[in-house]
Order: C-alpha cells, then structure tokens, then sequence
C-alpha cells in the first residue's frame, strides 16, 4: 500500500502551526500540570487540580499526550518518561525556568510587526532595557535559572574543549546563574572565579554556587558591565551569550573593557550563536538574531569572524574559532 505523500504547502502549513505546540507546554509549564500528574489522574480530577473545566482540560491533556509530554491510559493520564524528569518542580533536573522564561518572551514576539517598523521591540525603550529588567524579578529569576538549565549539560563539554591550563584567576562575565564558573572551577582545582552580573542575577548566582559547594572560590560582583569597574588581574575571561543582547558600539565597550581587565599572556573566549560567514546559516543562530530582534532594543546574533576581526583589531592575537557545542561555537584570543 502506497502512503499519500505530504502536499508541498503543507511545509509552509507546518510553520505556520509550530506556535500550538509552543503555547501548549508553556502553558502547562506555568499551570504546573506536570507536578500533579507524576500520579495517574483523569481529566476530571486534572480538572479539580486546576479549578478548570474538566471538558477543556481533557482536550488540552489529550493534545499534550499526542505531543509525547504525556502517556494516556484508559481514563488516566500520567508524566512521559522525559516530562517526569525535567518538568517537575522540586525534582534535581527541573528545568521549567526557561520554558516559563520563553513564555514571557512571547509577549515581545506578538509585537514583531511593530518592531520591524520602530527597530526595537515597542515596550522596550532601549535607555530603559537595565531598568526593566531589575524591576521584574520574577521574570529575571526564570531568565537566569532558564539559563542554568540550559547550560549544565554544555558547561561540563565547554570545560573539556578549553584550555585552562596555568589559568589561577577567571572572570565569567554576565555570567548569569555562574553555571560556566562552576564548571571551570570543578574542572580545574587551582581555579578561583569572580562572576560579573547585574544585582538581581548576582543573588541568584551565589545561591547556585553555594549549592555546587564552590562558594569559597566563587565570589561575585555585582554591578553593570557597560558602566563600572570589572575588576583586574585575571588570566581567563569568559563572555557567554552576552554579545548578541548588544550594538557594535557595546559590544566593542565591552570586548575593550575585559582586554584591559585582562594579565598579560591572558586569553579571552567569546561564545555565542555565532553566524557563518553567509549571515543566514546555522538556522539556529539566524533564528536566534530574529528572537534578539524581537527582545532587545538593539541586539542581534554577530558572524564568527567579524568578532574575530573586532580582538584582532583590539590588539589580541593568536584568535580561533572552536566549536563548543551543537549550536554555539567560542572566538578565542590571547593578550600579548
Ligand atoms: C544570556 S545570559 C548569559 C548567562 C551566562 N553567561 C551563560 O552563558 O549561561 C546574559 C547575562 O548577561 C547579564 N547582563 C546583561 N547586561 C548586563 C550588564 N549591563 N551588566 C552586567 N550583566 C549584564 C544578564 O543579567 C545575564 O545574566
């Protein structure tokens, strides 16, 4: 028997319908439909959970398990194997944060057309960006959590692929939850880290370190990169996904801000979603300038080499280009 095949549109049909899925976890992710559902429940008793109606919440948790995020049973319904692991709150492995983080950027996202028009996304004047984001500390807090529970699988791999030899003293700069730091410094013992970060961030950051047992050769600074002191000293500077969030003229602040911070025979390395020389491939980082775009008031994803170019012209040298993990790859350089 012959299977139809796909009419061609129906590729174009597909984008158009991604968002469903997208809205259907981050609404669960924000209802905690996971935490009552590690334990088989009907529709009905789902539905008294949420204080919901038990036919609408049948079919939504009908469509979650057609999504594979739920198993079915007769007049049951319970936790698939990786929604059990990851999108339980309390458990080790909860990584809700960024899907709760992605939700909120949704809101950006539904304003694209009005950002294409004004060049920056309409509730986000770009003198205000900082301010935003010190006064919404719950979204601040899924931002930065979202961002460990992405990079505490990637940190360890990062920390093998680097070389960290000699390196005594470290800066990760905007290191958000400190994931990186912590890394480097099980990685390499003679290690002791200082994590750069806005005040909000920073907080976070020391409980994550605490909870890594690292807070004696983790500190933290709080402060804002674009404007105060950084620090000195250091023989390794790590930046992580802050490139992108910021214009050349930042970005070159920031890039002769850490060269000075630097010892000499110091190295930096920049990873990012970088882009090839083309500008529109990886998708993953084309995609992610688009979400930069909808986000920031000036950001964007930048090509490998022009960051390479921008440390060569700053007076680094002996610059590579290494791939660190499947959708971000690290500019490295050393100062003389
Ligand atoms: C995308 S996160 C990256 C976090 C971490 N480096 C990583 O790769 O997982 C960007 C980080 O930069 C911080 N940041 C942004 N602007 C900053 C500024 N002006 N001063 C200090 N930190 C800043 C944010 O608070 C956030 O923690």
């Amino acid at each position: 028997m012959t299977t139809p095949s796909e009419p061609e549109f129906m590729q174009i049909m597909s984008m158009a319908r991604g968002f469903q899925a997208a809205k259907m976890l981050m609404v669960a992710a924000d209802l905690a439909v996971f935490d009552f559902l590690e334990e088989p429940q009907s529709a009905v008793e789902a539905a008294s959970h949420l204080k919901a109606e038990p036919r609408a919440v049948g079919i939504f948790l009908d469509g979650l398990t057609a999504l594979g995020l739920l198993v079915k049973g007769v007049d049951y319904y319970h936790n698939a194997e990786l929604t059990s692991r990851y999108l339980v709150r309390g458990k080790e492995e909860y990584r809700g944060a960024i899907i709760r983080h992605m939700h909120h950027t949704l809101r950006s996202w539904n304003r694209l057309a009005e950002t294409l028009v004004l060049g920056h996304p309409p509730e986000v004047e770009p003198e205000k960006w900082l301010d935003k984001g010190e006064k919404e500390p719950e979204e601040v807090a899924d931002f930065i959590w979202g961002m460990h529970a992405l990079a505490r699988d990637l940190a360890p791999q990062v920390a093998a692929k680097l070389n960290l030899r000699g390196v005594k003293r470290l800066l990760d700069l905007g290191g958000g939850p400190a994931t990186y730091a912590i890394y480097f410094a099980k990685a390499k013992p003679e290690i002791t880290a200082t994590v750069f970060d806005l005040p909000v961030p920073s907080k976070i950051a020391r409980e994550n370190i605490a909870r890594y047992g690292l807070s004696d050769r983790i500190d933290t600074l709080a402060g804002n990169f674009l404007k105060d002191d950084i620090g000195s000293g250091y023989d390794f500077i790590w930046i992580s996904h802050i490139l992108h969030s910021h214009d050349e003229e930042q970005c070159h602040l920031i890039i002769n801000k850490a060269i000075r911070a630097l010892n000499p025979g110091g190295a930096m390395a920049i990873q990012d979603f970088f882009l090839n020389d083309d500008g529109v491939s990886p998708v993953g980082a084309a995609m992610f300038s688009v979400h930069m775009l909808a986000v920031t008031p000036r950001g964007r994803s930048y090509m490998h080499t022009e960051v390479a170019d921008w440390l060569l012209s700053a007076g680094l040298v002996d610059i590579q280009h290494i791939e660190t993990t499947p959708d971000a790859s690290v500019v490295l350089a050393r100062k003389e």
